[in-house]
């Protein structure tokens, strides 16, 4: 029986962690904490609402006494709870420094205060940059290139030298892009595949050629499931399914599976800044017994058919804030 308290728990790859903790152990609890941002829905917990194991506060991560209250009897933290959208950290990244950096602060000091046994921070690819060949281990140099990169990785370092400093039980957990259902139609893929499913333009930023390694959202939640048991404290963990695709390759995939026109493609202003390829070497966690099960094509689709069979669900998130951020930022 474990308390795990899960930040972020609302977004995309935080709710999915939940509902598989939830299925796969009966006997531990999960409480999520989460702002409920714009990016925060609790439409992405409906099937946990009600679950006796399961409960949910509305707060932030950087207010010491949300973190207090939900913290105060927990076993294990799991920190999804960030800023995450690189174009939006451009424009503003205020936010960004404040929840990725201070948030991250707040909870490590929890950590200390409530003697946690084990605090899992979710990081990123970004926090290495680009590279142009092979693959970054978790040796690798930072060199993020965006505040949204930046401020995830100086909440690493911070993470990092409370193991050096305080012996707080702190594992890393640095994945590549994910995919899957309940991803905010403001990243690339559901992006393209809700704007194709409303016949609009589909903005593909500068020649299309940029490399991401695409990862299946479950196998994210298997390989953080498996580090927050089995992982070794003060250790990172790179998590990739070496599934390095063009977006250009991506979006072809996308009209195929809709049968719509490749004329849907815009090529617009490329993101300033922009990382031309991502790839990450995931030997270490591999040895520790992780392995991807998805297929990039047949995820891809399934994808697909989960945001053509919940239009609803994106549709709401379409209609609000958002259409004000997609005209400013695309003029489109
Ligand atoms: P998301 O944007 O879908 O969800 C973020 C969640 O955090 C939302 O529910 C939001 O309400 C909540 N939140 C934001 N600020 C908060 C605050 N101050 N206090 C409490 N809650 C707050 O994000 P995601 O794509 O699910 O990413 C989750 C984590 O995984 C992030 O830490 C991100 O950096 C990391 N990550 C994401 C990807 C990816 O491809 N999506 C890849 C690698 C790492
Ligand atoms: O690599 C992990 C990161 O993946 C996570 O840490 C971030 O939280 C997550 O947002 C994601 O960052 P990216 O910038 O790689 O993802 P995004 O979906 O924004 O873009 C993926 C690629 O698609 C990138 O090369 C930019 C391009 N793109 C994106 C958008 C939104 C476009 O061409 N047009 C677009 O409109």
């Amino acid at each position: 029986m474990k308390r795990i308290v899960v930040t972020g728990g609302a977004g995309f790859i935080g709710s999915n962690f939940v509902k598989y903790i939830l299925g796969l152990y009966p006997d531990y609890s999960v409480h999520v904490l989460d702002k409920l941002t714009y990016a925060g829905n609790m439409a992405n917990l409906e099937s946990c609402r009600g679950e006796r194991n399961f409960s949910f506060q509305k707060g932030d991560i950087c207010n010491k006494r949300d973190v207090d209250e939900a913290c105060r009897n927990a076993d294990w933290i799991v920190n999804f709870a960030a800023e995450t959208h690189v174009d939006r950290s451009i424009s503003s990244p205020q936010a960004f420094v404040e929840t990725d950096v201070l948030g991250t602060y707040i909870l490590l000091e929890a950590v200390k205060e409530f003697k946690i046994e084990r605090y899992v921070q979710i990081s990123t690819d970004e926090v290495y940059g680009s590279i142009d060949r092979g693959s970054f281990t978790e040796e690798s140099p930072l060199n993020p290139s965006s505040p949204y990169a930046a401020s995830k990785a100086g909440a690493d370092l911070l993470a990092l030298s409370s193991w050096t400093t305080y012996r707080l039980p702190v594992l890393i957990t640095r994945s590549s892009n994910n995919y899957g259902p309940y991803q905010h139609p403001e990243k690339f893929i559901p992006l393209f595949i809700t704007n194709a499913l409303e016949d609009r333009q589909l903005p593909l930023y500068g020649d299309g050629l940029n490399v991401r390694d695409w990862l299946y959202v479950r196998d994210n939640c298997t390989a953080i499931d498996l580090i927050l048991h089995k992982g070794k404290e003060g250790e990172i963990y790179n998590v990739g399914a070496n599934e390095e695709k063009k977006n250009l390759d991506v979006v072809h995939l996308i009209l195929a599976y809709l049968g719509k026109q490749e004329s849907l493609i815009r090529h617009v202003t490329d993101r300033k800044g922009h990382d031309r390829r991502y790839s990450l070497n995931s030997s270490k966690l591999r040895k520790l017994g992780w392995k991807p099960e998805a297929n990039f094509e047949k995820s891809l689709k399934q994808t697909v058919a989960w945001y053509t069979e919940n239009v609803e669900w994106w549709k709401k998130i379409k209609g609000g804030e958002f259409q004000e951020y997609y005209r400013r930022h695309y003029d489109l």
